[in-house]
């Protein structure tokens, strides 16, 4: 049973380590967050799986990892500048400001209940920046909203080192920055966060057809991470509701706490992004609506070497938010149980590969030099087959180490006692079974590589 509110997962994290508010020593910062001890680890093991399923498992992928800051006229060309706004209103009486199509009722005051409001005005969610020393508007840059326009921008530049042939895809994990009017829900909606973002190009008119592919493709790697599909409603988003830039987009959206909210895009670009950023556009034979391009020197299409012509692929991209992806998995991890002896644990019960701890490895008494050593080493070891992080928890207390590796969702402890001096045996419990089993050391290591496998 997952969380019935998100306030438990609030707690979680902050008593565990998963999340900090950002800047908490000097009273916070709205809508940033730290990810502590625990949080880097789960989200390293969310953009790994990410990577292991869209770019290594894959023939017709390749990765980048491009600059956060871009100049204005790629914001300009990919119609961000324009379009990229959220209604703002104001309450006269407190001051709130809100997003007007998220209000609960949009008559009243989220904060305050007045009914004295402002018109709803345009505002552009981008951080600008001044790029350099000089302030003119030469140096106007933005931190970029999605990852995306980077990898519009390096289309020429992948193609041409890699030799690849449509269709192919361009994958990028990476940080983007939206200047949210209310950042809310926890680390669902903020300011700063990762998005992991597949570009997949393809021929006009087999775009359909790929967009039905991802989608499938896309929620079984949401399963894999124990993200089941009856919690994921697949929304096919109304024309009115559609970015700027999407023929059609269907929206992945995740049971939360606090209601059935979006996870995932998957949309249809069609040629609108690479026909903004290509030069000679009128040669080109676009079905999308382009701005002017004056500055682009690269001409973003393909060569149709049958039909002797230029070719403008369209794009299928399936973009997750890192943060979104870790509250999904945290909340679906989430168990509170009742023991046989009546007693209460709170669990997480990560698939394997989620896990932030692989393995605790907890000597008995903390005083005892020959233990606490036998552990160190038997740590050591296992940390070494690089199944990620392996914790010494020498706290000489098993009870509290088991409680607080259920809560933190390690999925085994391995305890070293005195027997262990003589029979070179350890204890190993599963943390959703509870079961515990005695394993010879030297066995650990395939115990464990097939455990996590
Ligand atoms: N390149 C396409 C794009 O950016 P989007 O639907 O605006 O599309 C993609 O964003 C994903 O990024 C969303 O599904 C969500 O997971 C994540 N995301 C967007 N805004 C966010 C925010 N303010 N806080 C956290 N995650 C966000």
């Amino acid at each position: 049973m997952p969380a019935t509110d998100m306030s438990q997962l609030v707690s979680l994290c902050q008593r565990r380590g998963f999340i900090f508010q950002s800047a908490d020593i000097y009273g916070g910062m709205k809508g940033l967050y730290d990810f502590g001890p625990l949080g880097v680890e789960l989200k390293n093991n969310l953009k790994r799986s990410w990577w292991q399923a869209m770019v290594y498992e894959r023939d017709d992928v390749e990765g980048l990892d491009s600059a956060v800051i871009g100049p204005a006229v790629t914001f300009k060309q990919s119609g961000h500048t324009e379009t990229f706004n959220d209604p703002l209103v104001e309450c006269l009486d407190c001051k709130a400001r809100m997003r007007a199509d998220k209000m609960k009722d949009p008559t009243k005051c989220d904060e305050c209940g007045s009914r004295k409001l402002s018109e709803p005005r345009m505002f552009n969610m981008m951080f600008k920046l001044q790029f350099g020393p000089m302030e003119n508007s030469a140096s106007v840059a933005y931190l970029r909203p999605e990852t995306a326009q980077h990898i519009f921008m390096n289309f020429k530049n992948v193609l041409d080192t890699t030799a690849k042939k449509l269709p192919f895809g361009i994958a990028q994990i990476g940080k983007a920055f939206r200047n949210e009017i209310i950042a809310r829900n926890f680390i669902f909606r903020v300011r700063e966060f990762e998005q992991m973002e597949l570009e997949f190009f393809v021929k006009p008119g087999e775009d359909e057809k790929w967009h039905e592919y991802w989608l499938e493709q896309r929620l079984r790697w949401w399963e894999s991470i124990g993200v089941p599909r009856n919690k994921i409603r697949v929304t096919d988003v109304a024309k009115d509701d559609l970015a700027h830039y999407s023929k059609r987009t269907f929206d992945l959206e995740y049971e939360y706490p606090h209601g059935h909210d979006e996870v995932e895009g998957i949309a249809n670009r069609t040629d609108y992004d690479l026909g903004n950023h290509t030069k000679n556009q009128a040669e080109l034979n676009l079905t999308a609506h382009v701005h002017e391009n004056a500055a682009s020197n690269a001409r973003l299409a393909v060569q149709d070497l049958e039909e002797k012509k230029w070719v403008v692929p369209f794009v299928i991209e399936p973009s997750a938010g890192v943060e979104r992806a870790f509250l999904a998995v945290l909340n679906e991890a989430y168990h509170e149980e009742t023991l046989a002896d009546g007693s209460t644990r709170t669990v997480l019960k990560f698939v394997p590969a989620m896990a932030p701890i692989k393995a605790a490895v907890i000597p008995l008494a903390k005083n005892k030099p020959e233990l606490v050593n036998l552990a160190r080493t038997i740590k050591s070891n296992l940390q070494k087959l690089g199944l990620g992080r392996v914790l010494l928890e020498d706290t000489g207390n098993v009870g509290k180490a088991y409680r607080k590796h259920d809560e933190v969702g390690t999925p085994l402890c391995i305890t070293v006692d005195f027997e262990s001096l003589e029979d070179k045996q350890v204890t190993v419990r599963n943390r959703d079974s509870m079961e515990q089993q005695r394993l010879p050391i030297a066995d650990l290591p395939a115990f464990l590589r097939s455990y996590y496998a």
